[in-house]
């Protein structure tokens, strides 16, 4: 099967020119002006921008958390994916305490495979950092194709590790060539101001963006810094979402440490007020919580100065019903909001259309430093011959309203219900088929494929 797309406008996280795409079977296999070839079918591309398709590195797909289950399984949650341009997710397999981490990589396994619409892997979440799990590590990274290992800087109990699992971790994923993310928020204050709002009946959504002041992330993110400059780990945070933390990230630099840095969309464009609305605010409960504008401002710079690389969107929905387990507290509210469709369409109408940053800046944050933070790059997150023809036909002028009336993630509201979004996609290529065509889906369920990767490369 080939395709030739003709007349579009490429664009890249380094270049943007007119040239057609050609695509034989799962690769691309030429780029070039008027391209002279006899195509299976032709795409016309007039007016329309073409980028690499998304990958979200960060999403929670049929997760097992707080009692119930995130609500988009793989199929829903990929199929959503690609409707939104994401043609690759990076999914959490969570270790279970007292348990190996095989035993968590299989339960995933089986939820997932055979189940995507859209290309996936796993960060292995470490939990439990002990003698048998560190014999893991080398496994994971060699035979599974999992090259990063998440960890938990909060959620006692559950999650969290203590600093001296962490320094232990990094030393064992250091010397594999792995890497280490990380959810970096101090646990134990947090755990004390939930104590404290509920022991003074605090009980409503405000309480828990209460509960976690910009100084737990911000301590943490300077921790685990420290740590990853003490073993000379590659490290990661996820979920940035505001001005201290990201201080904490540039003084790290001026000791020449490189701490990559992803935030999510709804840290650029939300912010707390949205807590204000007693209990719809528990919509946009979620961990860390939305922050203030003045964080905003920083996260955009962050983008623009290189110190914040990935933009994902932490998918981790659940259903009105599923927010009810915490009507009467704050802290049994499931913490997660639903975006993996969103995210292409809002960062290009609020960052590129807003003038905040360059198409080149875009596809750098929506795939490309994804793919070479996390080990895919080339093949993934760019557009070169040889690379996997993962692709989206944006119209960058098309104006839509977002609402659960037609998004096609599996959870009844939107975080984003009547935003007007300038820019659309129109068609959605994965591995050389189209998968989306103007809303329609064009393949089957299986179709994804899991994503092995290569060991990362230090310094982007
Ligand atoms: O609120 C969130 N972020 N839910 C998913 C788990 C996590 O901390 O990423
Ligand atoms: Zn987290
Ligand atoms: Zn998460």
């Amino acid at each position: 099967m080939s395709i030739l797309i003709k007349n579009g406008k490429i664009i890249t996280a380094s270049a943007e020119y007119e040239a057609d795409i050609f695509i034989e079977g799962e690769q691309i296999s030429a780029i070039g002006k008027n391209l002279q070839v006899k195509a299976d079918q032709e795409i016309d591309a007039t007016g329309k921008i073409i980028f690499p398709g998304g990958i979200d590195p960060h999403v929670h797909l049929d997760m097992p958390f707080m009692g119930t289950f995130s609500s988009d399984d793989y199929s829903s949650g990929t199929l959503a994916a690609l409707h939104g341009g994401t043609t690759m997710v990076i999914d959490f397999v969570l270790q279970t305490q007292g348990k190996s981490l095989q035993h968590a990589l299989d339960a995933w396994r089986g939820r997932s495979d055979g189940n995507c619409y859209g290309d996936y892997g796993f960060h292995m979440a470490v939990t439990d950092f002990n003698d048998s799990t560190k014999e893991e590590i080398i496994h994971m990274i060699e035979q599974e194709g999992i090259t990063s290992f998440k960890t938990f800087m909060a959620y006692k109990g559950a999650l969290m590790i203590d600093d001296g699992q962490m320094v232990g971790l990094m030393k064992e994923v250091k010397k594999h060539g792995g890497l280490v993310t990380v959810h970096a928020t101090n646990g134990d204050m947090i755990d004390t101001l939930i104590a404290k709002h509920k022991s003074e009946g605090k009980l409503s959504p405000l309480y828990h963006y209460l509960s976690q002041p910009e100084v737990t992330e911000a301590e943490a993110s300077g921790r685990f810094a420290d740590m990853a400059n003490y073993t000379g780990a590659n490290g990661y945070i996820v979920h940035m979402t505001c001005e201290g933390a990201l201080e904490a990230v540039r003084r790290s630099g001026s000791r020449n440490q490189r701490v990559h840095v992803e935030t999510c969309i709804q840290y650029l464009i939300l912010d707390a007020s949205l807590y204000e609305k007693d209990f719809e605010g528990a919509k946009w409960v979620m961990s860390p919580p939305l922050r203030e504008k003045k964080d905003q401002e920083a996260l955009w710079a962050g983008l623009n100065q290189g110190l914040v690389q990935v933009v994902g969107t932490d998918h981790c929905p659940f259903k009105w019903e599923q927010k009810l387990m915490g009507k009467d507290d704050f802290s049994k509210i499931p913490n997660g909001h639903p975006a993996i469709e969103n995210r292409i369409e809002l960062l290009y109408s609020e960052g590129v259309n807003k003038g905040r940053i360059s198409p080149q800046k875009f596809v750098e944050v929506t795939s490309t430093n994804a793919a070479k933070i996390f080990g895919m790059f080339p093949k993934k997150g760019s557009i070169g011959i040889g690379a996997d023809a993962d692709l989206v036909i944006f119209d960058p002028n098309e104006k839509h309203t977002l609402s659960a009336k037609t998004h096609h993630m599996n959870v009844d509201y939107s975080g984003y219900e009547g935003w007007e979004v300038t820019g659309k996609c129109k068609t959605t290529i994965l591995r050389g088929k189209i998968a989306i065509d103007h809303g329609e889906v064009k393949i089957e369920k299986g179709y994804g494929q899991y994503v092995k990767r290569n060991k990362v490369s230090p310094i982007i």
